[in-house]
């Protein structure tokens, strides 16, 4: 696990903080917050993304001010800036480790925002010495909470599932797409999908999709039409946002499921489904391991 709080406890906490007070974030946490990133868990696809964080010191709090995220963060202390590894799931096993140093962060009362658009990747690249083929998906920003209450609202909007999330008969499904998921019908999966829907995700499309099928269950991705092909995306340069998404959700739905006692594995299988369009593809499947066979 990543800390002694409860994973379940710090993905609600977690929001999408866009203004930070303007102290620094102490050397204590950034210590913690490093050793964590050297030794975080693996990606699940065996890929290797490198990732830095830059914080301002009382010394230096100007040491970040040439960083531009187009006015959409605030104050922010701190950047957890990463780079991609080759792989074909690249992007995904991205996507689940900048999750899991973002999960890090919130157990020790950080706020955090992913940008995957609104930062100029060159500031960011210079600030990490990459090469100049590297690339940077998304950056996040990272910092202490300006506006405590705000977290607190937040954690109870999400608490009482008043925030912006589909139902979750659009996202889970029994055995083929046609079929919404009865939520006892997850059985003891249904806090891990639980978990799952209330991650974010690019622009809060949520594009994540689950069959479940006996004890395994499927991970798609349903783009969202018209996203990627959108000419403020096709300018910038923004890298596959969706496919950091599905990262994120498995991120998650394991962690959750390990904290669960539930046991499995990623498989890398496509089950013969019906897709419901050209849109969705396959991503993944978890496969639940009954426990005598762990
Ligand atoms: C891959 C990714 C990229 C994102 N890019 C941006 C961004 O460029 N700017 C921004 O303000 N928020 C960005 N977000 C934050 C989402 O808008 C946010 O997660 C979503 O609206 C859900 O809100 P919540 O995180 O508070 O639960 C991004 C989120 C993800 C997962």
């Amino acid at each position: 696990m990543l800390t002694e709080k409860s994973i379940t406890e710090i993905i609600r906490q977690r929001f999408s903080c866009r203004s930070y007070l303007k102290t620094p974030i102490s050397a204590e946490k950034r210590q913690k917050l490093q050793d964590f990133i050297a030794k975080r868990p693996g990606g699940p696809f065996g890929g290797q993304p490198r990732f830095h964080l830059v914080a301002a010191d009382r010394q230096d709090s100007h040491a970040l001010k040439d960083l531009g995220t187009y006015g959409f963060i605030q104050s922010a202390t701190g950047y957890l800036i990463g780079t991609l590894d080759s792989g074909e799931k690249n992007l995904e096993d991205f996507g689940y480790q900048m999750e899991a140093i973002i999960l890090f962060a919130t157990s020790l009362d950080l706020g955090t925002c992913w940008l995957g658009g609104s930062f100029t990747r060159s500031s960011f690249a210079r600030k990490i010495d990459a090469a100049d083929d590297a690339l940077i998906p998304a950056v996040t920003s990272v910092g202490e909470i300006a506006n405590l209450e705000e977290a607190r609202n937040g954690l109870l909007r999400r608490q009482i599932h008043a925030d912006r999330r589909l139902p979750w008969e659009r996202l889970f499904f029994n055995q083929n797409f046609g079929v919404p998921l009865a939520q006892k019908e997850a059985e003891d999966y249904a806090v891990p999908l639980v978990m799952l829907r209330i991650g974010p995700s690019a622009s809060n499309k949520q594009p994540w999709r689950v069959v479940k099928d006996g004890n395994t269950w499927h991970f798609f991705l349903q783009r969202s039409q018209g996203y990627r092909e959108g000419i403020l995306t096709r300018f910038l340069n923004v890298a596959d946002l969706q496919r950091l998404d599905m990262g994120i959700a498995m991120c998650h739905f394991e962690l959750t499921a390990r904290e669960l006692g539930l046991p499995g594995k990623w498989v890398d299988k496509e089950p013969a489904l019906i897709k419901p369009d050209d849109l969705t593809e396959y991503t993944v499947s978890w496969v639940g391991m009954l426990e005598s066979l762990a």
